[in-house]
C-alpha cells in the first residue's frame, strides 16, 4: 500500500519503520522539506522516502502525525481527499512538557474536528491511544498482541487500518464511528492510555 506520513517525529517514525518493514511504500514529510529527512529516511527502511508535505497527502492513505496545533497548517481546504484514508493519530494537546496543556473542545472532539478539516477524506482515528513507547514495548507474555483501539465512519477505511495495526504486530479493535468511538479514544478519555492484550488468532471485526 502507498502511504504518506505527515509528521517525521516519534509517532511518524515509529509507524513509518513498522509500515515499510511490511513491505508498504511510505512517504514521509515534515514542515522543513525532504532534505531535513533524507539521511533518516535512509535509516527508516527500504521502502521509505523523504518528500514534501504535498506528495505525503499525495496517497490513498496519509497518517497525520503532527501536533494537535499544527493540524490546520497541513489540512487545507485545497486539499482533494477524493475520499482517501486519513488516520487521525493527533492528541488534543496545546503543549508538551512540562506543562502537557490539553485543548478544551467543549462538546466538540478533536478526530470530528479533523474530519470537518478534512471534508472529503475517511477519517480513522488510530494510533493515538498510547505513547509509542508503550505501544511498541515488548509483549508481557510470548504471543500476545497489544491491543490498539480503531473509530471511523466508513467501514472499507477502518478495515484498511485495521490491516495497517495488524502489519504493526499489533491487534486492532474497532469500537465504532468518530462521534462515540472517537470521543472514547481522545486525549483523557476512557480509553486513553489504556494497554490490553489478545492473542493474534482472536480476530476482531473492522
Ligand atoms: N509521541 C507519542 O508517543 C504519541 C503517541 C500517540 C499519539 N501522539 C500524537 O501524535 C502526533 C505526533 O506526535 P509526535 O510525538 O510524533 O511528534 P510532535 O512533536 O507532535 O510532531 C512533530 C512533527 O510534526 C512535524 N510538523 C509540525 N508542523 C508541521 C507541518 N505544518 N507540516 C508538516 N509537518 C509538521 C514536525 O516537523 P518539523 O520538525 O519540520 O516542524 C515533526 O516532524 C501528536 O499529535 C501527538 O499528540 C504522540
Amino acid at each position: 500500500m502507498n502511504i504518506g506520513i505527515l509528521g517525521a517525529a516519534t509517532v511518524g517514525q515509529a509507524l513509518a519503520r513498522r509500515l515499510a518493514a511490511a513491505g508498504h511504500e511510505v512517504v514521509i514529510a515534515n514542515s522543513r522539506g525532504p532534505e531535513s529527512l533524507r539521511e533518516l529516511a535512509m535509516q527508516l527502511g527500504n521502502h521509505v522516502t523523504a518528500g514534501q508535505v504535498t506528495e505525503a497527502l499525495d496517497n490513498p492513505v496519509v497518517i497525520l502525525a503532527v501536533p494537535w496545533t499544527r493540524v490546520r497548517d497541513v489540512l487545507t481546504p485545497e486539499i482533494n481527499w477524493r475520499g482517501r484514508v486519513l488516520i487521525d493519530a493527533t492528541n488534543i494537546f496545546t503543549s508538551y512538557a512540562p506543562e502537557f496543556e490539553v485543548d478544551d473542545l467543549g462538546a466538540d472532539s478533536g478526530s470530528e474536528i479533523i474530519a470537518r478539516l478534512a471534508p472529503a477524506a475517511r477519517v480513522v482515528k488510530a494510533f493515538n491511544t498510547l505513547p509509542v513507547k508503550t505501544m511498541f514495548a515488548p509483549v508481557p507474555v510470548d504471543g500476545a498482541r497489544r491491543v490498539l483501539f480503531v473509530a471511523g465512519d466508513d467501514d472499507d477505511a477502518r478495515a484498511v487500518v485495521h490491516r495497517l495495526i495488524a502489519d504493526s504486530h499489533l491487534h486492532p479493535v474497532s469500537i465504532g464511528g468518530l462521534a462515540v468511538g472517537g470521543r472514547l479514544m481522545q486525549l483523557g478519555a476512557p480509553l486513553s492510555g489504556l494497554e490490553f492484550f489478545t492473542s493474534p488468532d482472536m480476530q476482531s471485526p473492522a
